[in-house]
């Protein structure tokens, strides 16, 4: 018998046997579980019981969520509790396997580049001598102050100069955007955290079809993704996977990375790359309409095949419907969005 342990915040699951307390079970499966003396006495692991039921193996109390005794749930020892049913428990600290710390830097803004359409593309260098790692297709948020923070997808990947790039669009009708422009000046210093997120590639060792689709800026997320793809490829004896770029953007002049793409087609012949613009100018002579709609018409999705999603949450959610339709398994697609705004809110 195994049971579903959702650890909130952060929204991670894990699964535990019938005969195993949530520390076990979390590191047998390689998560980093706050503990100290995993018998009941440091308090490390203690973190409240948020919904079902939980019995604490040195002397076979029950704990239910919802019984109207806080007491009871707010202060439970997981390296001494084992589930009933299914449940969901609350501890800060906790890291699924491979997942990097979040942590907060101040970073210097060290080069910016207008990218046309009041886009413009920032570099950040990171702090030497702090661990700052991240997988691409996270993102970092940028503080302003304590109740204002802005989240961007990094469009980079790690690398030893410790340079993060941004692609930022700005609306001057914005308090927010006005507030961002000013701080993203180069010399200036700017506090973000990182790395959020769960949207990136879990298996790096795939051979099956990846298809990256984004609206907009969303681009960014896709560029970070699609390097790594190629460093791994060039730097290990990864195989080649067929790797599909859809980029969606409302006009011509918006394609702020289309060279960039173009190039990265010619060096790697395993990425293909389709712009592809629903309101074209008169001289463009590439897709137009729906950018999904473009890569169903292209490709026969195989039960397979990854598809990274990047975009707003309307279009998000309006492609994952249409996807569905065609097929598509709700697991085969991942994005930001099915995070930071589920459909049910
Ligand atoms: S690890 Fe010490 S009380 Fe649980």
């Amino acid at each position: 018998m195994t049971y579903r342990v959702t650890i909130l915040p952060r929204n991670i699951t894990l699964t535990v046997e019938a005969h195993e307390t949530i520390l076990e079970a979390a590191h047998r499966q390689g998560f980093n579980f706050p503990y100290g003396c995993d018998a009941g006495s440091c308090y490390v692991c203690a973190g409240s019981l948020e919904s079902g039921t939980l019995k604490i193996k040195t002397n076979n109390e029950q704990v239910h969520a919802g019984d109207g005794d806080d007491s009871n749930t707010d202060d439970v020892l997981f390296c001494l509790a084992q589930p009933l049913t299914d449940c969901s428990i609350f501890i800060e600290g906790v890291l699924a396997p491979g997942e990097h710390p979040m942590i907060n830097a101040s970073c210097q803004v060290t080069n910016i580049t207008p990218m046309g359409n009041d886009t413009i593309e920032v570099e950040l260098r990171l702090p030497a001598g702090k661990k700052i790692d991240f997988h691409p297709g996270q993102y970092l948020q940028v503080i302003l102050d304590e109740e204002t923070e802005c989240a961007f997808s990094i469009g980079s990947i790690p690398n030893k100069e410790r340079t993060l790039q941004l692609y930022v669009g700005f609306s001057d009708k914005d308090e927010r955007s006005r507030r961002l422009r000013a701080a993203f000046t180069t010399g200036n210093v700017v506090t973000i955290s990182l790395p959020h997120g769960n949207c990136y590639l879990k298996n790096l060792e795939s051979t099956a079809p990846l298809f990256l689709v984004a609206g907009s800026t969303g681009i960014s997320q896709i560029k970070s993704i699609a390097e790594q793809c190629i460093r791994e490829q060039n730097d290990t004896t990864a195989a080649q996977r067929q790797i599909f770029i859809y980029w969606g953007t409302r006009t011509t002049s918006e394609l702020f990375l289309n060279d960039f793409f173009l190039n990265m087609t010619k060096s790697n012949n395993n990425i293909h790359y389709t712009p592809v613009v629903a309101e074209p100018d008169a001289t463009w002579k590439g897709r137009t309409g729906f950018v999904h709609k473009a890569m169903l018409d292209d490709h026969d999705i195989s039960d397979d095949a990854e598809i990274v999603l990047c975009g707003s949450p309307g279009m998000a959610y309006a492609v994952l419907d249409d996807f569905l339709a065609t097929g598509i398994k709700e697991q085969q697609v991942q994005s930001d969005v099915f995070d930071y705004a589920p459909r049910n809110n």
